[in-house]
């Protein structure tokens, strides 16, 4: 029986990075409309602005939150904010990222590799290792990283084209992107393995193929059924699958996807 003087349960914190467009606002998006108080991570205040108030328009509780995965101090101040404002954190969705241009691995400049890292990579940990003390404090943390098949070594093994271009039925090589993402995969396993004891679910998931501003608004699903799985992996019940690598796909089921 329902108690009318009893506080009502305070809702669940979530951060999605990059979170101003694409895939990390539509995931921002679907957490708010379960109900969630969602950060929406933003490197650029204006288009952080922007996104929130669109989003809050609707009546979801939507907050900008100053983000650049790739420095370090706004990463800092923005777990500290979310410390002063609720004390702990339930959800972190490590969505920024950045593609490089699709080109043969012989080809690429070493810069494209390391921009790749430094954001796809290197934010990821930075962030995740700033909000693991807030996501320490929740009843039921879950992680999710936001990767891409592009990251498969199995895919990759698989492309046997030199240039690295789209072999009929396969996947593109794009060397910066593709080892990023695969960092991504490996670090998660890491930090699923870390975290299990703790009840902590650590999971990577690719939205599929969407249409962003990342893929000149190419794909396969719309951004909508792209942030389907991911949302699901946030919002994972306890002793859900930890350590796993997903697809969003046209069913809504999701697909497993080969390391
Ligand atoms: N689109 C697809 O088909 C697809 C497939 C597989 C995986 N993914 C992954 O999905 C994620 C989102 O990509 P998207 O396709 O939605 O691309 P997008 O539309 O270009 O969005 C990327 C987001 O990341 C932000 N970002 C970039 N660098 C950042 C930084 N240093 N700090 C904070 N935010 C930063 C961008 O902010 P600004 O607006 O300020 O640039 C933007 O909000 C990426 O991890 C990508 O690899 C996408």
């Amino acid at each position: 029986m329902i108690n009318p003087s009893s506080p009502s349960p305070s809702p669940r914190v979530a951060v999605v990075t990059g979170a101003n467009k694409g895939v990390g606002r539509a995931v921002a998006q679907q957490l708010a409309d379960l109900g969630m108080t969602v950060y929406l991570g933003a490197r650029d205040e204006e288009r952080g602005r922007a996104a929130e108030s669109e989003l809050r328009a609707a009546g979801r509780d939507v907050r900008f939150l100053r983000l650049d995965v790739t420095d370090g101090s706004t990463v800092a101040l923005a777990a500290k904010q979310i410390e002063e404002e609720y004390g702990r954190l339930d959800v972190l969705v490590n969505n920024a990222g950045i593609s490089t241009p699709w080109r043969a691995p012989s080809q690429t400049p070493v810069d494209e590799v390391r921009r790749g890292f430094e954001t796809n990579v290197v934010g990821c940990i930075t962030v995740t290792n700033a909000m693991l003390p807030l996501l320490r404090r929740s009843d039921a943390a879950r992680i999710v990283n936001i990767s891409s098949v592009i990251g498969s070594l199995t895919a990759a093994a698989e492309n046997h084209d030199p240039t690295g271009a789209f072999p009929d039925g396969g996947f593109p090589v794009i060397l910066g992107y593709s080892l990023s993402k695969a960092a991504v995969n490996s670090l998660t396993i890491m930090y699923a393995n870390e975290l299990r004891e703790e009840g902590i679910l650590v999971n990577a998931v690719s939205p599929n193929w969407v249409p962003t501003d990342a893929n000149d608004h190419s794909g396969i699903l719309t951004l909508e059924q792209g942030a389907v799985m991911p949302v699901r992996m946030a919002t994972l019940p306890d002793g859900g699958p930890t350590g796993t690598f997903t697809c969003s796909d046209h069913t809504g089921t999701g697909l497993d996807l080969p390391w």
